[in-house]
């Protein structure tokens, strides 16, 4: 809010006519948590005016071990801006959920932050994310029950049909072959699936830079060997929190869904970007718990494509959800069971020519290795 520069755009006046204009909640606290500035959204949002609101702390009108506070001494500590999805804000006075908290030191006020709060409208892709996961969920469910009522039956099936090719006439033999391999393709679906059930994942630190050099040398040297693939790595980047294998398959998946894309649509000049980065702030609830999970680490898989289809979006993430005449659908939902599992989030952005599907994921922190995170 300090005019920079011989003719400067606003002045500090200006700036707080902006901020007390603008839709959105906002509120600058002091090193003690006193309101120092509150716009009309914020008086709004907690149902008192600023007047009054000067007179307090926010410890006032939330109890102490609400994430808020977290989140202040984080961004004093850090002298970083903090962002955090999801929060509950809640008192004898105050009911917000599905809250976002931006935390934002101010430049020349040492230990003030500036907070905006937006509620859910503004993460309502991150609620997509979450239902992603149900949905992979679903197909845990689903593939438990395959496993167990298909597998047994269809073996009984396959094997009368095994017996009777042996003694039955020519023309009848054809059909018992018939029913044969149908059986077996039905197994063949069931064993996928079962890469769905539920089992706890082996975890360990993994180098996600070696896990995409893997599959960048798998998709060259067979279903991508005539698409470009640019590499834009953070080397600075800590290991993920993860299960190697899992996360190979995670890639594959995103990278094949791209070259086939790139494929199917005569694209001469296919490009796949796999890059990561270092994200502070990116945080997320542990469903079931109070716990706040970082995910600091982003790894992108982008092409220049022809797109998602807008009728194929709302659903990318279930089974059985395809546009290709020989696809599985299951690629994407394994995707986001994996992701889920790992506790991390998946985002998509799509428009013609640019596809890119954001893995959101947790780092080894303290604690970690003795099973929890
Ligand atoms: N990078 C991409 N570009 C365009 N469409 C995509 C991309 N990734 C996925 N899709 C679409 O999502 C659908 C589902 O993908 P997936 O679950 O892997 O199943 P499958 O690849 O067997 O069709 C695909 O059929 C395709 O229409
Ligand atoms: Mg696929």
């Amino acid at each position: 809010m300090v005019p920079a520069g011989p003719r400067p755009a606003t002045t500090r006046t200006d700036a707080t006519q902006i901020l007390g204009a603008l839709p959105i909640p906002v509120v600058m606290l002091d090193a003690d948590n006193r309101f120092l500035f509150v716009n009309h959204a914020a008086e709004q949002f907690l149902s008192m005016s600023a007047s009054q609101l000067a007179l307090h702390r926010l410890g006032d009108l939330l109890p102490e071990d609400n994430p808020i506070f977290l989140l202040l001494s984080q961004v004093r500590q850090g002298d970083v801006t903090v962002t955090d999805h999801d929060l509950a804000l809640e008192s004898p006075r105050l009911d917000k959920h599905g809250i976002t908290v931006h935390g934002t030191p101010v430049a020349d006020l040492p230990g003030a932050v500036l907070l905006t709060l937006q509620d859910a409208s503004g993460v309502r892709a991150l609620d997509r994310q979450l239902s992603f996961r149900s949905a992979a969920r679903s197909v845990t469910g689903m593939a438990a029950i395959l496993a167990h009522e298909v597998k047994n039956p269809l073996s009984g099936i396959r094997g009368a049909a095994q017996l009777l090719e042996t003694s039955t006439s020519e023309a009848d033999r054809e059909l018992c072959v018939l029913i044969r391999d149908e059986a077996d393709r039905i197994r063949a679906l069931v064993d996928r699936m079962e890469i769905f059930s539920e089992k706890p994942i082996d975890r360990g630190a993994v180098n996600i830079h070696r896990v995409l050099e893997h599959v960048r040398r798998l998709a060259q040297s067979g279903f991508a060997a005539h698409i470009r693939f640019t590499e834009l790595y953070d080397p600075s980047l800590p290991p993920v929190w993860g299960n190697r294998d899992q996360l190979v398959q995670v890639l594959l998946n995103l990278v094949k869904n791209a070259a086939e894309a790139i494929t199917d649509d005569g694209n001469q000049n296919g490009e796949i970007v796999l890059s990561t980065a270092y994200q502070h702030g990116m945080r997320l609830t542990v469903p079931g718990s109070r716990a706040r999970l970082d995910l600091p680490l982003l790894v992108m898989v982008r092409d220049n494509g022809p797109g998602i289809p807008d009728d194929l979006r709302l659903h990318l993430f279930e089974p059985f959800v395809t546009s290709k005449s020989s696809g599985s659908g299951l690629g994407l939902a394994l995707v986001a069971k994996i992701v889920g599992d790992h506790g991390g989030l998946i985002e998509l952005n799509s428009r013609p020519g640019r596809t890119e599907f954001r893995l959101h994921l947790p780092v080894i922190s303290d604690g970690d290795g003795d099973g929890g995170y």
